[in-house]
C-alpha cells in the first residue's frame, strides 16, 4: 500500500511517525512532500527512513491514500498543483479542519473517495482520539484499511461528516480544555502554601497516574471517584465544596462554544 502526504507539518509529523512506529506500513511505502520546506522532508527521511518528493505525478500514480496535511487556507493552492495528476487509485484522507469532503472534492476536481479525519495533538504520543467520517463510495475494505492506518496513532470513531463539530470540540479541542483546568488545579494548590515547582511536579504525576488508572480500570470514572471517598472523609469534604458549583454547564459551554466555531468555519470555507 502506498501513502503520500501533502504537507509534512505538526499535524501530518505525528500521524506518519505513529504509522511508521506501530509498523502497520513499511516506512518505504511512506512518500512526503511540502509547498518548499525541503530540509524539513530531508530530515523525517532521514529519522523515519520515509520518502520524499516534488513530482506531483509519480506521486500520485499508484498512490493509494493521500493525506491532504495543510492548513484549510492552504487547500485551494495545493488542489490547483495536484488535480491535473489525481488518479482513480487516490483515496484522500484529509486533516483539514472544517472543509468539507464536497468542497474538497470540487477542488480537486473528482469523484474519488475521500475521508476527513479530526485528530488530536496526543497524536504525538500514539494516543489521539480520532473522529473519523467516510464519503458514501468508501468500500469496506478501505474503511479497514483507513480504520487500521488511524488505530497506529491512538483510536478512532466514525461519526458522520456533520458530527465531526462535535469531535472537533469534545477531543480536537479536549486536551487545551484539559490543560486549562489542570492549570487551575496547580495555581490553586499553589495556593495552600507549598513550593510552585513542587505543586506543579505533584499534579504532572498526579494526572499521568490517574490517567493510567483509567487506562487500566475496567470501572467508571463515577465507580473510582466512589472508591476513594469515605463518608465524612477529606475527598468527600472537597467533593461537596466542588458541588457548589455547576461544572456541567461550565464544560457545557464551553464544548458547545467550541462547536458553533468549529460550524462557523466551515461555513466561512464554503463561501
Ligand atoms: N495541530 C493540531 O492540533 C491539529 C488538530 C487537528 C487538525 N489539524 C489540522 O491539520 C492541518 C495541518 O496543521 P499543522 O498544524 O500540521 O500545520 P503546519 O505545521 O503549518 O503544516 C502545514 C504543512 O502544509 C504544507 N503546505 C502548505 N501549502 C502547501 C502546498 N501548496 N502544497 C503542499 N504542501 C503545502 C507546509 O509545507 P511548508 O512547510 O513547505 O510550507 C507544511 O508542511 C490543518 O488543516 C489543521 O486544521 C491540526
Amino acid at each position: 500500500m502506498k501513502l503520500v502526504f501533502y504537507g509534512a507539518g505538526n499535524m501530518a509529523h505525528a500521524i506518519f511517525t505513529g504509522i511508521v512506529n506501530s509498523k502497520v506500513i513499511d516506512s518505504n511505502d511512506i512518500y512526503l512532500t511540502n509547498r518548499s520546506n525541503e530540509d524539513a522532508l530531508k530530515s523525517y527521511a532521514d529519522e523515519l527512513g520515509v520518502n520524499y518528493s516534488y513530482d506531483d505525478a509519480a506521486l500520485l500514480k499508484e498512490a493509494d491514500y493521500v493525506f491532504l496535511g495543510t492548513k484549510p487556507y492552504d487547500f485551494d493552492n495545493l488542489a490547483e498543483r495536484i488535480k491535473p495528476y489525481v488518479t482513480d487509485s487516490n483515496k484522500f484522507i484529509s486533516i483539514m479542519a472544517g472543509l468539507p469532503i464536497s468542497y474538497i472534492r470540487e477542488q480537486l476536481n473528482t469523484e474519488n473517495p475521500v475521508a476527513r479525519i479530526m485528530p488530536n495533538t496526543n497524536a504525538h504520543v500514539g494516543h489521539s482520539v480520532t473522529g473519523i467520517s467516510f464519503s458514501n463510495n468508501f468500500d469496506p475494505k478501505s474503511k479497514t484499511e483507513v480504520d487500521d492506518l488511524i488505530n497506529s496513532f491512538g483510536s478512532a470513531i466514525e461519526v458522520s461528516e456533520d458530527n465531526l463539530h462535535q469531535v472537533t470540540a469534545i477531543t480536537g479541542s479536549g486536551p487545551a480544555f484539559l490543560y486549562h483546568v489542570f492549570e487551575q488545579y496547580v495555581t490553586a494548590g499553589t495556593r495552600l502554601g507549598l513550593e510552585k515547582s513542587q505543586v506543579e511536579e505533584s499534579i504532572r504525576n498526579l494526572i499521568i497516574g490517574t490517567s493510567k488508572m483509567i487506562e487500566r480500570s475496567d470501572l467508571s470514572m463515577e465507580q473510582l471517584r466512589k472508591n476513594i471517598t469515605s463518608k465524612g472523609g477529606t475527598t468527600q469534604a472537597g467533593l461537596n465544596a466542588l458541588s457548589k458549583y455547576d461544572l456541567e454547564s461550565v464544560f457545557e459551554d464551553c464544548l458547545r462554544a467550541a462547536v458553533d466555531r468549529s460550524v462557523e468555519l466551515s461555513n466561512q470555507d464554503d463561501d
